[in-house]
């Protein structure tokens, strides 16, 4: 069965220099040049599910009224995203100060403008349906990611919550309704571990707390770990591992979103959680080999011939 997928989240324009050292508290370092770029977790996600799973793709969100906006907007269009439901704020445009180290690494610092004006109140009914996927991610208002996964719930379409960035006073009451009304959790290492403490799990290692939280829940808990690949803990206690492909590692932005959003299109397209989760390993993996988030995310037929070289 075919469906599609639904993302609502955040629109930024990330601002990218690259630098020997991220600079610490008190320190200027210098860079030669900087990129305008593409980005926010929410539009990334949706455009890496467009790319990877020639499914439709709804975005919701909001942009300010400015040039980088529409900018902004154009793009998810060139994608062939649909931004019907893509608000015009009063804020401005949200925007990512990024700096890149050799290593690949980053440190971004957002500045959410006209995220925070997304709605889950104004949404469409017609977007919340039982074949629909519906993509969240923590970049926008919780109150509204909460009432939008409540809506998909009840729908009885599904629901993928990424806990990106983990909010610093994210309570357990909340995290908890979040994933009540979710069917797939993903998380990096970092976020896997916030989320346990703040619900109260307690346990040594990734899978262990994956697999805690999986069965509390009676939810999948995927989490990214890297060079290391994935884990995909299912809601009745197994756990798979996925072994990730190795690449030159130019940039690690939006790795984590290109995993999110390979991964619902691969539901949407009907595959099971952990063959998606598969497709979604490898796309993160090609996603690092360029500067930028939504610059180096692969199309589907890259997917399948990293895939079969695999
Ligand atoms: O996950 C990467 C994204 O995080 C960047 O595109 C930036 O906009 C920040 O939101
Ligand atoms: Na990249």
């Amino acid at each position: 069965h075919q469906g599609t997928v639904f993302v609502f989240g955040s629109v930024n324009i990330d601002l990218v220099c690259r630098v020997d050292g991220i600079a610490r508290p008190g320190e200027t370092v210098l860079s030669a040049r900087y990129e305008q770029l593409f980005g926010g977790k929410g539009a990334n996600q949706a455009v890496a599910a467009a790319r990877a799973s020639r499914r439709p793709v709804a975005f919701a969100g909001a942009v300010g009224d400015d040039d980088l906006g529409r900018a902004a907007r154009e793009q998810m269009r060139r994608e062939g995203i649909d931004t019907a439901h893509l608000a015009t704020g009063a804020e401005r445009t949200g925007c990512a100060f990024i700096a890149i180290d050799r290593s690949g690494e980053n440190a971004i610092t957002v500045a959410s403008g006209a995220n925070l004006e997304a709605s889950a109140g104004d949404l469409d009914p017609s977007l919340f349906s039982a074949d629909t996927v519906l993509v969240l991610q923590m970049e926008i208002a919780l109150a509204e990611t909460l009432a939008a996964a409540e809506r998909m719930s009840a729908a009885r379409g599904r629901v993928v919550v990424n806990l990106a960035p983990v909010p610093a006073d994210l309570r357990a009451d909340d995290l908890s309704r979040l994933l009540a009304a979710s069917n797939v959790l993903v998380v990096n290492e970092g976020e896997l571990a916030a989320a346990a403490r703040i619900v109260g799990v307690d346990a040594a290692d990734p899978a262990a707390m994956a697999e805690a939280l999986a069965a509390r829940y009676g939810i999948e808990v995927i989490a990214t770990l890297g060079g290391d690949g994935a884990l995909v803990a299912s809601a009745d206690g197994g756990c798979e591992t996925i072994a990730a492909m190795a690449v030159d590692v130019v940039d690690t932005t939006g790795a984590g979103d290109t995993f999110v959003g390979v991964l619902a299109g691969g539901l949407a397209q009907g595959l099971p959680t952990p063959e998606a989760a598969r497709r979604a390993s490898v796309a993160a993996s090609l996603a690092c080999r360029r500067l930028g988030a939504q610059t180096a995310m692969p199309s589907a037929d890259e997917i399948d011939a990293a895939l079969a070289g695999a």
